[in-house]
């Protein structure tokens, strides 16, 4: 994670982001505690920091900041200049703390965990706002594993992980709308239990929740019916406000990347 010390929305890069409708930066850092110390407090997750940067408003979205395979970064490459300036930070934490750092060739663009999400042993891969369809090859050689890559279809839900959560090896939250029609197969062929949510709680972020084991982190407001479906799956809910990272197009999932993979 990294703290929201220099977050503010600078710039329009998705449909959520208007800069007449600013981030309030002490409701900001509290909320980011917030979740911080749900994770590390209440459900023991063990949380690294990298080091907030002047002039990278959304490096506290570190999801996007690659794609970690065991010891290996794979780096991303942001489509759009705002961003890019996160990628050597990223790769310099990275390499201090003794990982490999693989890169796709720049014409390539990928976003990172916000795109590339395992179900499994088989990788999904969303593309056409962020990342490119092109870069699954790419990927495919480095992770070694199958890649799926599926189509977004509505640019509010630009990256994979505002439109599909994985909770563990059956079950994932997902919002059908956002995929095109092969996407949706996919999803229902290889996801056993795929929980799809309403227009309303995509809307809300439901999708772009943090999983711990059994425990769900999900944006606050989300409706009853699926916290009632998401209770009798076995997962225990923790609501968290994020109203803050709304604005910037983000929630949990986005503030948060994984070093090692659920077992
Ligand atoms: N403002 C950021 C962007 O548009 C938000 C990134 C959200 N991250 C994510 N993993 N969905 O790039």
């Amino acid at each position: 994670m990294c703290r929201p010390t220099h977050y503010t929305i600078a710039y329009e890069i998705n449909p959520w982001m208007r800069l007449s409708r600013q981030a309030n930066q002490s409701r900001a850092a509290r909320q980011w505690q917030a979740l911080y110390d749900l994770l590390t407090t209440r459900l023991h997750a063990r949380v690294q920091l990298l080091p907030p940067a002047r002039g990278l408003p959304d490096l506290v979205f570190t999801a996007n900041a690659g794609l970690v395979m065991g010891r290996t970064l794979i780096r991303s490459n942001f489509r759009h200049p705002e961003r890019q300036g996160e990628e050597p930070v990223v790769e310099r934490y990275f390499r201090r703390r003794g990982f490999r750092i693989a890169r796709l060739p720049r014409a390539f663009n990928f976003e990172g965990e916000g795109d590339a999400l395992w179900v499994g042993e088989r990788l999904f891969l969303g593309f056409r706002f962020r990342s490119d369809a092109t870069a699954h090859e790419q990927l495919a050689r480095i992770v070694g594993r199958e890649v799926l890559p599926l189509e977004l279809a509505d640019r509010r839900f630009y990256h994979l992980d505002t439109c599909f959560c994985p909770l563990d090896a059956a079950s994932a939250l997902w919002y059908p709308k956002a995929f095109d029609r092969y996407g949706r197969r996919v999803i229902d062929t290889y996801v056993r239990e795929p929980l799809a949510v309403s227009t309303a709680d995509a809307r809300r972020f439901a999708c772009n929740a943090v999983s711990v084991g059994r425990a769900v982190v999900i944006q606050a407001g989300i409706s009853r019916r699926l916290k009632t479906q998401l209770a009798r799956r076995g997962f225990t809910i923790y609501e968290v406000n994020l109203s803050e990272f709304l604005k910037a197009g983000g929630s949990a999932k986005c503030l948060v990347l994984r070093l090692r993979r659920a077992p």
